[in-house]
């Protein structure tokens, strides 16, 4: 699924109103099947991204196209439906405590069902072999019947990205997927997740802190800065210069060989002593 950002600004209803929009004057056209990535300093206005591709949140100004309508033109039975072709996993997947695992995973294609059959699922799981194909995916089989406050921190959010590929979604936008999964783990996550779009000529959006992550897996990366587009650009663009100016007052987020260089000098972040009761 295609989407377009016309000049959009994004602000949150919470927000005092004398701050400053969370993303200001974005603009930028996303073709079907298209992969990106979006980097950016704590607080540059990538989650506020992911949610107004997701309608999740309506431009303070701007228009947005996603497919070929103006979702907030609509109505909201029209709203529903096109809400039903994306997902948007949270960096913290809202997985109830006490559901097995099989039943979070399905419910990533719940909106594409009949009312009657999400309810039928929610307690007689009927498409146990999808949740099983989704799971193996990120080496989580042996998880199917556990209970989801069982799980690790890492097998949460892989049971989350389970949730997402379990989905017959045309447009997937995720956020921070591999903030709780090691080094391997992460690699893994990030192949199957770029993978699946692929197979499917999906859409893929996903919000990453891990920089070099982002250069090797995706054709096209976004640079956000204090809520606005500092650049979009092919990865082989992205140079070090460039990432050194995005995390220009934040170089403590960034690392990896990405940034090594003779150019620059990045103190090491001494680490942080914690009084804990
Ligand atoms: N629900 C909210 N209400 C009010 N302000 C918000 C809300 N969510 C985010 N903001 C503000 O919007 C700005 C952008 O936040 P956003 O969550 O999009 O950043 P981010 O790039 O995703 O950061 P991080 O890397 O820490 O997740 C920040 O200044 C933040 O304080
Ligand atoms: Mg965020």
């Amino acid at each position: 699924m295609k989407f377009v950002f016309n000049g959009i600004s994004g602000r949150h209803p919470a927000a005092s109103a004398s701050a400053p929009a969370a993303l200001r004057r974005v603009s930028l056209e996303v073709v079907a099947g298209e992969q990106l990535a979006v980097i950016g300093p704590s607080g540059a206005g990538k989650t506020t991204f992911l949610h107004l591709v997701a309608c999740a949140l309506k431009p303070s100004a701007g228009s947005l196209q996603l497919g070929d309508s103006d979702p907030w033109a609509l109505t909201r039975a029209q709203l529903q439906r096109l809400r039903g072709q994306l997902f948007l996993a949270p960096q913290v997947p809202p997985l109830p405590p006490r559901q097995r695992v099989v039943i979070s995973v399905l419910a990533g294609r719940l909106p594409h069902e009949s009312l009657s059959a999400s309810l039928r699922s929610l307690f007689y799981p009927v498409d146990i072999a999808l949740a099983d194909r989704a799971l193996a995916r990120f080496d989580l089989s042996d998880k199917l019947f556990a209970r989801v406050d069982r799980l690790s921190g890492g097998e949460r959010q892989r049971v989350g990205l389970a949730r997402a590929i379990a989905s017959s979604a045309r447009l997937l936008l995720v956020d921070e997927p591999l903030s709780a999964l090691d080094p391997a783990r992460s690699k893994q996550a990030i192949e199957t997740l770029t993978s699946v779009a692929r197979e499917r000529g999906a859409t893929l959006v996903a919000s990453l802190h891990h920089v070099e992550m982002a250069l090797a897996n995706f054709p096209r990366i976004v640079g956000l800065r204090a809520g606005e587009l500092a650049f979009d650009l092919p990865a082989d663009q992205v140079t070090p210069q460039r990432l050194h100016d995005l995390y220009a007052q934040n170089l403590h987020e960034l690392s990896g060989p990405a940034i090594s260089g003779p150019n620059f000098d990045i103190a090491p972040v001494p680490p942080v002593v914690m009084n804990c009761r």
